[in-house]
Parts: C-alpha cells; structure tokens; sequence
C-alpha cells in the first residue's frame, strides 16, 4: 500500500465562510498581518458569493461570504457562526484523488469538475469530512492566475508579522470520535498516527481531553485530532462544539522564525492573546533550560516555552477570532522540537479555563 494514495502534497488554501468578507480582509490584514492578493465577487461575474485571498508566507487564507439568504454559505454561517468550512489540499491529479478516495470510504461533497479563465485550468473536487468541514483537492495545470480560476488580482499589502507556513492545524471531534477520525485518517489519505496526547498528559483540575497527532507521510501535513475525555466541568472541546454547533477547526498555528518580533506586532496591532499568568515564569527556566531569547522578553509578551529531547519550541495562543469561543490561532517557532507544547498544556488550559468561566461556561 502506498503511503500517499492520494498523492496529496500540501495544503493549499484554508476557505473561511464568514459574514462579512470585506471585514475579515481588513482585520487579516491589518491584525495578522496578512496581504489580499487575489478576488472574486459581483465585479468578476460571482453572484454568489465574495471571496478575498489573504496570503502570508506560504499561508493562505480564503474569507468567503455569501450574496442571498439560501445559499449553503448562508446556512453554514447560520448554524455555525464564522469558521473553517475546508482544507484545500493540492494534489497531483484531482479525479485520482477523489475516486481513490471515495473506493477507501469518504462521502462525496462534488465531483471532479474544471475551472477555467483566461490563465489556464484547474481540476477540483471534494470530500467530507468531520462536522460541515470538507476536503477540496485542487490539481493545478499549468495555471498562471492569482488563485484559483474566477479570481482577479486584488493587491493591498497587509502588515507583515513574519508568518511563514502552517505548522498544524486541530479538529475539535465529539467525544468518543477521535478514533474513528484517525481511522477515517488512516484508512482513506493514508496518514499515519505521530503523536498521542491522553487525558493524562492533557488535564487540569477540572478538564480533560484526548489528541492524536495525524500526519502525512512528508510531514508536510500535520495535525491534532481533540475530543473531549470525562472529567469534572466542561472542557474546551465541550464548549467549541456547543459554540460551533458541531465538530470543527479549532485551531491553525502559523510558524514563524522570530516569535518575539511576530508577537509583538501582533500585540500591537490589536491581536488578544490568552492571558498567561506571572507564576508561569517563575518556574520556566528550571523546567526548560537555557534558551537563546531573552527571558525577560518572553515575559512581557507572555511567550510560552516547552521543551523535549530533541530541541526546544515558543508558543503562543490568541483568542478566540469570533464571539463564539470557536476558532483560534496559535503562534509558533520550533527550535528544534517537533512537539505541540504538552509541558504548557495545563497552564494553557488553566488560562482558557479561566476565559471559560468568565463566559459562563465552566459548569
Ligand atoms: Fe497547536
């Protein structure tokens, strides 16, 4: 069997369904830093729907919003607020990867069909996955467009915070699915599992939750598979599928080579991060070690540190972006580690425990 059935290569685009597309650009780009490159809308012939492409790094993000009230758009803003409806994976062959699919166990979303202007085509199609997320796989041929066909150029350069790429990105699963997505994982694109979290690694206390780490056999693709594990309240995971109505994108961290400049733009362009509290640094340099920043600067940008055998990585967690305690990102730099930060997990979890009760909904 091969390990990349699908002969999936990379994430291509994250398409975010939102209310107002015009305003998530502006706060993409001037609170992430990210710059529009590529649009669509009435202008180019879209009665449908508006769509704004913000690149930064190698990191794109699709904000789309609908033009009517009975477009599935509008149904999935309705049932779920704003949030990641699909993780656009390119590939080699579009009808090969959807019919490979499909023979493993995915459920269609739409058939392979050609998009076409005036720069070239591209093949799409897409399967489901969990909650209302789906898959696209785009097959690009010799496509010299902005984006995607439909799209026009559309240049407003954001403010560069230093993004790079995604790192990983997390499903939020219902409680005791998180198998059956790995599985789904495994059986359908051939991932494998990288990492285990269990509630014991993963707990405060008062919450608990499980993870399991899914990658693609590059490791160009990896991430976390969350649900939530019994435990005394209820846990973040509870809460993002009570807020979203359903199992979804919980997170997507974005790297960066220098985490103290990325943050402090950040901060100062309005981004709200988790509050990490003082005792947090107290005991820092005896739990990692010497480490090439300054750790007086980490404190003032409240910077996470965790560290394994292999290196050591910075964190840090915004947020969530909407009203709904629903999507957020994550900011990190790896020097070294490949892990996702368990040395910080309860005391990022204690934080968000305390943003939970402050919503009323650590019960
Ligand atoms: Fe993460």
């Amino acid at each position: 069997m091969s390990d990349n059935p699908l002969n999936i290569r990379q994430v291509h685009h994250m398409e975010f369904y939102v209310g107002n597309a015009k305003q998530a650009d502006y706060y993409y780009r001037n609170a992430f830093g990210f710059s529009r490159r590529a649009y669509s809308g009435l202008e180019t012939g879209d009665r449908e729907k508006t769509s704004y492409v913000l690149q930064q790094g190698t990191v794109r993000l699709v904000m789309t919003t609908p033009h009517n009230p009975d477009s599935h758009i509008s149904e999935h803003i309705r049932k779920h607020g704003d949030g990641v409806r699909d993780i656009a994976l390119e590939v080699d062959d579009a009808d090969h990867a959807y019919e490979m699919a499909l023979t493993r166990g995915a459920v269609s979303n739409e058939a392979p069909h050609t998009l076409k202007d005036d720069s070239g085509e591209v093949r799409r199609a897409s399967v489901r996955v969990y909650g209302d997320t789906i898959h696209s796989f785009i097959a690009r041929r010799k496509y010299e467009g902005p984006f995607l066909p439909g799209f026009i150029e559309s240049n407003l350069d954001g403010r560069d915070a230093g993004l790079l790429r995604i790192d990983h990105f997390v499903a939020n699963v219902e409680l005791g699915r998180m198998l059956e997505w790995e599985e789904w994982y495994k059986k359908v694109f051939g991932f494998t599992r990288f990492l285990t979290f269990d509630d014991k690694d993963i707990s405060t206390e008062f919450t608990a939750l499980n993870s399991v780490v899914m990658a693609n056999d590059s490791r160009s693709i990896k991430f976390p598979i969350n649900e939530a594990a019994p435990g005394r309240r209820k846990s973040q995971i509870e809460e993002y599928i009570d807020g979203y109505y359903g199992p979804g994108v919980q997170h997507i961290a974005l790297l960066t080579n220098e985490i103290i400049p990325t943050i402090k733009k950040l901060r100062d362009n309005g981004v709200e991060f988790l509050e990490v509290p003082d005792t947090y640094y107290e005991e820092l340099g005896s739990r990692v070690g010497s480490i090439d920043e300054d750790m007086e600067k980490l404190r003032d940008l409240r910077i996470l540190v965790d560290r394994d055998d292999k290196g050591y990585l910075l964190q840090l967690f915004t947020r969530p972006v909407e009203d709904r305690p629903t999507l957020f990102f994550e900011i990190i730099q790896r020097k070294g580690c490949q892990g996702f930060g368990k040395g910080n997990f309860r005391a990022l979890f204690e934080a968000i425990e305390r943003e939970q009760a402050r919503r009323g909904n650590l019960v």
